[in-house]
């Protein structure tokens, strides 16, 4: 029987012995690729090489390549076949051999290398290609009856809405009629299980277009998958892929983690293939560096995550249990995939992390649900109300689609249009809630009073001839504005750069004929509008004014280096990191520049220093900046970083930095990177799992961080009578003499303290056989007035000890009896300070042996432990 890891091997073997070059797996987050969530094939992190924009290191290629697909999630686990992530192993021709050969190899691997009887195969083909099906009945002898010609809709194969594609042959097993549905029709179309389809042979000569064309690729490609856990339940003669090798482990842990069999129960069988399938794919993907969110990659984590918790619930699994099948998960697959081992520990946490933050509401969901449900099931209604799914999604963390599969388990649905609805209102609160944020009335400047898009200029110059078009006071309209106004004012052409991006917005001044704006802040209101927002701080400004706008272009040059300095460092952190590395928000300002990103450690000093060197070499190296636009689709524009969920129009804005650092980006830029002056990180924390964020400056502001800290260095080596070189080592003697003086200190008071010991035991009295010290000392603290008390009453024996030390204005006191007193005399200390203390103005208590008490009257403490004394003698007496 041929395990999964010897199928894997065997494949990438067979086919490097054919001058294929073996690649490891690309990550599950597609590189660079808008167009893709997450790698669906094994052709996609090669799509620019099909479509001639990058030259492959090889024209033969092999893979076994991690995948992930989600359109059919709910029936994972329901099916045998069904999966999230899978490993799909692939040869690939960029131009070189085409059909003939692709068929060829495909065939003799199954016969030859892995023994499957030709009897047992059957083809499908695109109908319209005759060449394939010659190739496969001519030069390889399959009979015609067995060659299926088949239409667009099962065999044209495309990765998405876009790119490269083609017809396609597949390869299907027949696993023989005792797995078949038995009826007349059943062929190779049947879904009944019988016909396996295993490999599918892409010619790729196709590409899908923007508007939906197809357009020739530049040559003819080869794009091969086979899926390994298919072929391998073949191999291995199970009825399920879950049953294979790759995924059994993984259910009897389920199954043991849920105290059941597999097999004993088809329901309870689901959940386990469920929560297999999804802890497997959960770990591959946080491996990749995908979070749980609610938008994008983190939507698809989270989707699937949760659904296996649920799954769990089902099966009445109680505590925290995904993490130890993302563990399994780990041990499992740390060969050949080493990221899963590399981050075994960040994906534990992200999970038990995110399975705690589910688990506290997950039981209050089900319930709403539940209530509905029973309520339905009475009177027959079958939707149920959008709000209350859009309730389960917004306070519950209820994935819509988790929803909808609970509700078609009874046979209900959800009123999709009114979870839609929801959704808009709540985006609208949130709209008018960030509105509200931004001094109100820019938004009602452009709605109100119909500004049209402003003109931003600000690209090429900081200074514009602009007219006046609105100004607004605490939201109303003015025709006149006079000294000390706060002002928003909107232009038709402007230079200021309104806050977008990280990068905040201009400021700078707006001089009229007879009086000047000091702008503060630049924002955007809807439509393109720029607001202006400040103070009249000369004479009167009025609507319809022809005024100077001008930049603060020192502000502005700032801001425009940090910048740069924010994609450079991006760039240096994917190099020295990884490419998990993404952004998650940025701050650009004319004072320092701070970036979040994901990663799941804090960067080490090593780390730190080499993203920092990177960033300084491209300063150093005083690299051009190029900002072009270009359409979407422009090759140049296909390697750019976007960021992930942001929505580019159809011409996208380039900022490049030479070769290393290229980005989507509408913000201000430095010409040539030796603008930037040097580059220098001041922080670097956590700011949530799996989350960093890095704090630096650069350019005058980074000059004067370093003369601060030259200065403090300086008067610190004043204040050591030393140079800079010796501040460490001057510092490390005084601490060390500062270490030997306080060893000195202590020695100095125990004996000081020994030695009152004998003055004050002989103040002892002795009453009716027992010995009695109520005596007042000088202690500094209260814990020296218990050493104190402990070294008394050590020595006194059978005794009972009462000291008062004043401490600052206040009292402090400790009572001790010896154990014997407080068996045999009945003597308790905390009762004894209890009547004492108020004396001080104080209070406290304890045990019968140990009590302390505190007071603010010192001036009492003579008469406190007097009354001390009589106290006892009075107990003692009676
Ligand atoms: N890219 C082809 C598929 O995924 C091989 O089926």
């Amino acid at each position: 029987m041929l395990t999964g890891a010897e199928l894997r091997r065997k494949f990438l073997n067979y086919f490097s012995l054919r001058d294929h070059l073996i690649l490891p797996s690309a990550s599950l987050v597609p590189k660079d690729d808008p167009s893709l969530l997450l790698t669906v094939a094994g052709m996609v992190p090669f799509k620019p090489y099909f479509q001639g924009k990058a030259v492959p290191p090889h024209p033969r290629l092999a893979t076994c390549q991690k995948c992930l697909r989600t359109p059919d999630l709910e029936q994972v686990g329901r099916t045998a076949r069904h999966h999230t992530f899978f490993e799909m192993l692939g040869n690939f021709s960029i131009g070189d051999y085409f059909k003939k050969e692709a068929i060829a190899w495909a065939w003799e691997f199954l016969t030859k290398e892995l023994g499957l009887p030709p009897a047992d195969l059957w083809i499908t083909v695109y109908h319209e290609d005759h060449e394939a099906a010659q190739i496969w009945h001519q030069e390889i002898g399959v009979p015609r009856d067995k060659i299926v010609p088949l239409g667009k809709e099962s065999n044209f194969w495309e990765a998405g809405s876009v790119g490269p594609c083609g017809p396609c042959s597949e390869i299907i097993v027949d696993l023989g009629p005792e797995r078949g549905c038995g009826s007349p029709d059943c062929g190779v179309e049947c879904d009944c299980g019988r016909y396996l389809e295993v490999w599918n042979l892409v010619f790729t000569e196709f590409n899908r277009e923007e508007d939906g064309s197809l357009s020739k690729l530049p040559r003819k490609n080869i794009d091969t998958g086979m899926g390994l856990e298919r072929i391998a339940s073949v191999m291995q003669n199970v009825p399920n892929n879950f049953e294979t090798d790759l995924l059994f482990p993984l259910l009897e842990e389920a199954a043991k983690v849920a105290g059941i069999s597999y097999g004993a129960n088809p329901e309870s069988d689901v959940a386990l293939k469920v929560i297999a399938d999804h802890a497997r794919a959960v770990a591959f993907l946080i491996a990749d560096g995908v979070i749980p969110s609610n938008d994008g990659r983190g939507y698809v984590l989270r989707r699937i995550l949760r659904r296996a918790l649920r799954f769990g619930k089902l099966l009445g699994i109680d505590d925290l249990f995904l993490h130890k099948l993302t563990a399994k998960t780990v041990e499992l697959y740390q060969d050949p995939y080493r990221e899963l081992k590399d981050r075994s520990e960040y994906i534990e946490k992200i999970v038990s992390q995110e399975e705690r933050r589910f688990g506290e509401t997950l039981e209050q969901g089900l319930q709403i649900l539940e209530d509905y449900l029973a309520k339905f099931e009475k009177t027959g209604e079958k939707s149920l109300p959008g709000n209350v799914a859009f309730r389960l999604y917004d306070t519950y963390g209820f994935p819509l689609e988790l929803t909808q599969e609970i509700l078609a388990e009874r046979g209900m649905n959800v009123d999709l249009d009114g979870f839609r609805d929801s959704m808009e209102k709540q985006r609208a609160r949130a709209r008018a809630a960030w509105m509200e944020t931004l001094p109100s009335d820019s938004f009602s400047v452009c709605t109100t009073y119909q500004c049209s898009k402003t003109d931003f200029q600000g690209y090429n110059t900081l200074s514009t001839r602009s007219q006046i078009l609105a100004i607004l006071v605490g939201g109303v309209e003015k025709e006149e504005v006079a000294q000390g106004e706060q002002v928003q004012v909107v232009l038709d052409q402007t230079p200021f750069y309104a806050e977008s991006g990280g990068q905040v917005g201009d400021q700078g001044v707006l001089i009229g004929p007879d009086g000047e704006i000091t702008v503060n802040d630049t924002k955007s209101a809807a439509d393109g509008v720029i607001v202006h927002y400040g103070t009249v701080s000369r004479g009167t400004v009025h609507k319809g004014d022809l005024v100077l706008a001008e930049v603060d272009e020192k502000k502005r040059l700032a801001a425009a280096r940090n910048h740069t300095a924010t994609h450079l460092l991006h760039s240096a952190l994917r190099k020295v990191l990884g490419d998990h590395v993404q952004q998650m928000g940025s701050l650009v300002t004319p004072e320092r520049l701070r970036f979040d990103f994901s990663h799941f450690a804090p960067l080490t000093n090593e780390e730190l220093n080499r993203v920092e060197e990177l960033v300084n070499e491209q300063i150093l190296n005083n690299v051009i900046v190029n900002v072009f636009e270009a359409d979407q689709n422009d090759p140049r524009v296909q390697d750019a970083i976007a960021l992930f969920g942001e929505k580019y129009g159809d011409t996208v804005r380039v900022v490049a930095v030479g070769e290393f650092s290229k980005e989507l980006c509408g913000g201000t830029h430095v010409h040539r990177t030796s603008e930037l002056g040097f580059f220098h990180i001041i922080s670097e924390s956590g700011i949530g799992t799996g989350v960093r964020r890095i704090e630096a400056l650069t350019g005058e502001k980074l000059l004067h961080y370093w003369q601060d800290k030259a200065g403090i260095l300086q008067t610190a080596a004043e204040l050591l009578k030393s140079d800079a070189d010796g501040v460490v080592s001057r510092l490390e003697q005084l601490l060390q003499q500062l270490n030997q003086q306080d060893k000195e200190i202590e020695q100095l008071r125990n004996k000081v303290m020994a030695s009152q010991v004998d003055s004050l035991l002989a103040q002892t009295v002795s009453v009716d056989g027992v010995n009695l010290l109520s005596v007042k000392v000088n202690v500094p603290d209260m814990d020296a007035l218990r050493s104190l008390g402990d070294l008394l009453k050590d020595r006194l024996g059978s005794a009972v000890t009462i000291l008062g030390s004043p401490l600052d204005n206040k009292v402090g006191l400790v009572c001790f009896v010896s154990s014997d007193l407080v068996k045999n005399r009945g003597l308790h200390a905390g009762k004894l300070l209890r009547e004492i203390a108020p004396i001080v103005d104080g209070g406290g208590g304890g045990k019968p042996e140990m009590a302390q008490a505190g007071g603010k009257n010192p001036a009492q403490l003579d008469a406190a432990l007097k009354k001390g004394l009589e106290i006892v003698r009075e107990m003692l007496n009676s």
